[in-house]
């Protein structure tokens, strides 16, 4: 899809009918990879991708997605949360691309098991993901929906 369009056409989806394929994880995992983080630091980052069912029936308001894919960091200044939504927001157009269904999620942050996590490394956001049977087509939306202003 053209870089424009996707970009109108991302939306927030909560519904999901099957789980993705190991082609689909990977280039999720290649959009993250592409991502920026302040300074170059990528050795304090990590994205760990949740298909286990004991897992992920641990993980509040994920709305049954079949995969959440977390982008955790060592630290959780505004560099590292700005970094992971950086990441995150790769990750969330890939899935588009693929024509999955995905969302960042913050509900999920606090119920993820420990052991899910490298050690030292704190969860920031996440991105539920799965098959879908919504459509992606530029949206209307309202052209105030972030104001925004020019200096000049
Ligand atoms: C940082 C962040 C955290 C979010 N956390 C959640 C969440 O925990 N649960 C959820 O259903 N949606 C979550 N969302 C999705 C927003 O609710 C959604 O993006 C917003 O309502 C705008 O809708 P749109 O993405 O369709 O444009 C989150 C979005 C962002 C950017």
């Amino acid at each position: 899809m053209e870089t424009l369009k996707m970009i109108q056409a991302r939306k927030a989806v909560r519904s999901y009918t099957g789980q993705i394929s190991a082609e689909q994880l990977q280039t999720i995992f290649d959009a993250a990879n592409a991502g920026a983080v302040g300074m170059g630091q990528f050795e304090n980052y990590r994205v760990i991708a949740i298909q286990k069912e004991s897992v992920l029936a641990q993980l509040n308001g994920i709305y049954d997605a079949p995969t959440v894919f977390v982008v955790a960091a060592t630290a959780d200044t505004p560099m590292e949360a700005v970094s992971a939504g950086i990441i995150v927001h790769n990750m969330a157009l890939a899935a588009e691309d693929l024509s999955l269904g995905a969302n960042y999620n913050m509900a999920s942050l606090g119920s993820i098991p420990a052991d899910v996590l490298p050690a030292g490394f704190k969860p920031l956001i996440a991105l539920t993901v799965g098959q879908t049977s919504e459509t992606f087509t530029p949206r209307n939306l309202p052209a105030d929906r972030i104001q925004k202003s020019t200096v000049k």
